[in-house]
């Protein structure tokens, strides 16, 4: 691969940003930059080395794409406003949902669900408004490493692919944090003083809570994976875990339900062990807490009669299910 992995033995993490700063700003001189920031510690990093490097010549926006945790746009942008960067969200969910409306493959999903609309439309038209010539994105060295093997498209990838964005989308993208993994971001975010909320937050993809949904992805079915979601946050919080999730099945069962038949959802619920995404196994989470999540889950969402806890390791299974 073209990128030069940088280790967390190998990485200075002040260093480092001194020289991310001074490289932006050779590279996009006077002009303006833009960047989207989803509150995962990629994006974060990217943002205050941008603002670093930029100041105010850096557009920071959130898109809300309908496909974000409970209250996490505003969260989100609380977090920024206290660390004196200002974020605008910008509500791009419509377009979202009807890009995804009728697909079910994986892949189709991501690539235009997800990418297409988040690039080609909603950047798009952010780019010419701001004037922005430059995209700043936290593309990391096991997003290219994955989609490079053709494991599964990351939604942040081109180059390293063959797609030219300057060419495609009529922007050019610099990848600041490109050469670290996701343990190096995060000691580089807390060298930028960034609060732990951000420096040490799980993992959550980019094609958020659509890649927890198995087949169509409808506002409906965001909602009902959105609320299991926060059972399992609540109740897996000190579990010390890599990553925690809930996927919501596409295939329906029967249950039963004050004595009637209950024909209802299934949900899946995961949580990792892993130091860098790249492999991964499953917490050994007690019984108990798996038998509350149970009960919260079929009590709290609607429409779910079903909860199963997956025990495979990654690989062969993936962290997400999209
Ligand atoms: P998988 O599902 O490939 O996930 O085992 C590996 C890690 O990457 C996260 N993930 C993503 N992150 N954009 C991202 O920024 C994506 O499209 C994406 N897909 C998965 C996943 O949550 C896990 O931490």
């Amino acid at each position: 691969m073209p990128t030069e992995e940088i280790t967390l033995e190998n990485l200075n993490p002040e260093a480092f940003i001194e020289e991310q700063v001074a490289a932006l700003k050779n590279a996009v001189g006077d002009a303006v930059a833009i960047n989207a920031l989803s509150g995962g510690v990629d994006s974060a990093v990217v943002t205050m080395i941008g603002h670093k490097a930029l100041g105010d010549r850096l557009k920071t926006y959130f898109v809300e794409n309908g496909l974000m945790r409970e209250g996490e746009p505003n969260q989100i942008v609380g977090w920024f406003a206290a660390l004196g960067v200002p974020v605008e969200i910008i509500d791009a969910s419509d377009k979202f949902f009807a890009a995804l409306k009728g697909v079910t493959d994986p892949e189709e999903k991501r690539e235009q669900g997800i990418t297409q609309v988040f690039y080609k439309d909603v950047f798009a038209e952010l780019v010419k408004e701001s004037g922005a010539t430059v995209l700043l994105q936290g593309t990391n060295y096991t997003d290219i490493e994955e989609t490079a093997a053709g494991v599964k498209r990351q939604h942040n990838v081109f180059e390293q692919i063959g797609i030219d964005p300057e060419e495609t989308f009529g922007y050019k993208v610099l990848e600041p944090i490109i050469s670290l993994r996701k343990p190096g971001v995060r000691a580089v975010a807390r060298a930028l003083g960034l609060p732990s909320d951000i420096s040490e937050r799980p993992p959550f993809p980019g094609p958020a809570l659509a890649a927890r949904v198995i087949g169509e992805v409808t506002r409906e079915k965001i909602a009902t994976v959105r609320k299991a979601t926060r059972v399992v946050e609540d109740e897996l919080a000190d579990s010390g875990a890599f990553q925690h999730l809930a996927i919501l099945h596409e295939d329906m069962v029967t249950g039963v339900r004050g004595g009637k038949r209950d024909f209802g959802g299934q949900i899946e619920v995961r949580c990792w062990e892993s130091a860098d995404a790249v492999t991964a196994t499953p917490t050994e989470v007690p019984f108990a807490t798996l038998r509350r999540i149970a009960d919260r889950i079929v009590e709290e969402v609607p429409g779910i009669v079903s909860v199963t806890y997956n025990i495979a390791t990654k690989p062969p299974s993936c962290i997400e299910a999209v």
